[in-house]
């Protein structure tokens, strides 16, 4: 479901069996270096349909991303900081057509340039769900703190993102990241920390990985049914 792969992005960079991948990811592309705990084990189900709507969504306020995030024991400084992973990666049109239709949204304020130029844009987006548009616009390659000048600059894609600059519970920490790069890594680096050690699984639940993309039987040549998941089918 393309609509939800860029809100999902937030969770996915920590969640999806890639804390390492990201790791490397991040430093490649200028990041901080992040801590990772190894070890953790695995499930050995996909997570279900029901956990994988609990995503934030695109359209969501502020409050409600911060009850979102408080479920999951994530407060707002993580709401803000884990938000910057918005810096990489793509939306498609109808996770951000609210932001333009039917007139320019004002609730959070979209530059009208910008609302104008993402309009014509998805106009031809006949096939629904082929034009994308990168989340952090300014500098979609690199890992830096220009998504929250994006956000000053009334540029952030998604109502999830802009909203951030404007809401009194986020606009400060948002507002220093965009001033200070390392403030937000160092606070990103933390988010994620916290993100990847959510939910651990103990005793005989799950399994550790000898390869952390692929579960063990997988890994050994045994046939397992619907390992692929819902949420690689997003
Ligand atoms: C957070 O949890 C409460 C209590 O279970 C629930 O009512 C609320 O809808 C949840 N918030 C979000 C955004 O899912």
């Amino acid at each position: 479901m393309a609509s939800s792969r860029a809100a999902a992005i937030i969770m996915v960079v920590a969640l999806a069996f890639a804390v390492l991948a990201s790791r490397d990811t991040l430093l490649m592309t200028g990041g901080p270096y992040i801590d990772v705990l190894l070890g953790r084990r695995d499930g050995l189900t996909p997570a279900s349909a029901d956990l994988v709507f609990t995503i934030p969504a695109p359209s969501f306020d502020v409050p409600t991303l911060i009850s979102s995030f408080g479920n999951r024991s994530l407060g707002v400084a993580d709401l803000v900081a884990l938000s910057g992973a918005h810096t990489f990666g793509v939306a498609h049109c109808p996770s951000f057509s609210d932001r333009f239709t039917p007139i320019i949204d004002a609730h959070p304020a979209i530059g009208p340039m910008f609302a104008k130029m993402l309009k014509a844009k998805c106009a031809k987006d006949v096939l629904e769900g082929t034009v994308t548009q990168p989340l952090d616009g300014a500098t979609p390659k690199v890992f830096d703190n220009v998504y929250y000048s994006d956000l000053i600059n009334r540029r952030g894609l998604l109502k999830s993102d802009q909203g951030l600059i404007d809401h009194p519970d986020t606009k400060g920490m948002a507002t220093r990241f965009a001033r200070n790069q390392l403030v937000f890594f160092a606070q990103f680096a933390k988010s994620m920390l916290k993100m990847s050690t959510m939910d651990v699984l103990t005793g005989s639940q799950g399994e550790i990985r000898l390869n952390c993309a692929v579960p063990n039987a997988r890994a050994e040549g045994i046939e397992t049914a619907g390992n692929e998941g819902h949420a690689s089918n997003m």
